[in-house]
């Protein structure tokens, strides 16, 4: 499935199909527990944390770093796995959206948009929640608009966006108390 996609990338990004350089040995921490993988250094981060990882965070949804389903954090920011070449993050601390928190004990946003019911899907909610958790952490006073703009290259297809944003606004007034 990964070498079908990555075609898929490849074309989609202009290049040649079917050119595979050899696999290196890549490390990377992924929710706080140590993974290596043997890959060609070109494959999108995203390719390996569903395929090789198994984690059903991060989607595939454009591969073109236009809808943000692919979101994850690293170093702290939320970035679309789906155009970072893995061999570029070898090394790399990454927090997907399983690894906010459980289903048992999810994070207050998790939580949030569970009790507002602000989901039909899912299949954007990594880009949605590590995003908007993005925004509060650098602001946690952000006003509505502000966080409308920091969501503002997220597309939800289910056009939940009042639900996510009464969850987003629910979360934001919980942390400042
Ligand atoms: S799949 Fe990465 S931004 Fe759309
Ligand atoms: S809930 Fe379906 S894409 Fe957002």
């Amino acid at each position: 499935m990964r070498e079908l996609t990555w075609e898929i990338t490849r074309i989609l990004g202009g290049r040649e199909p079917g050119c595979y350089a050899p696999d290196v040995t890549i490390r990377l921490r992924v929710n706080g527990a140590d993974h290596t993988v043997a890959v060609d250094p070109e494959t999108p981060l995203l390719f390996v944390l569903t395929d090789d990882l198994a984690l059903r965070g991060p989607r595939f949804g454009c591969g073109m770093a236009q809808c943000g389903s692919c979101t994850v954090m690293l170093r702290g920011q939320p970035v679309r796995s789906c155009v970072i070449p893995v061999g570029r993050v070898d090394g790399a601390d990454i927090v997907t959206l399983e690894g906010l928190g459980t289903p048992a004990a999810p994070h207050p946003l998790q939580q949030a948009f569970i009790d507002e019911g602000a989901t039909q899907c899912g299949f954007c909610l990594s880009g949605v929640i590590l995003t908007a958790k993005a925004v509060l952490d650098a602001k946690p006073d952000a006003s509505d608009a502000e966080i409308r703009a920091g969501l503002g290259s997220v597309l939800c297809r289910c056009f939940t966006h009042t639900r996510m944003l009464r969850a987003i606004r629910r979360y934001a007034d919980g942390v400042k108390r």
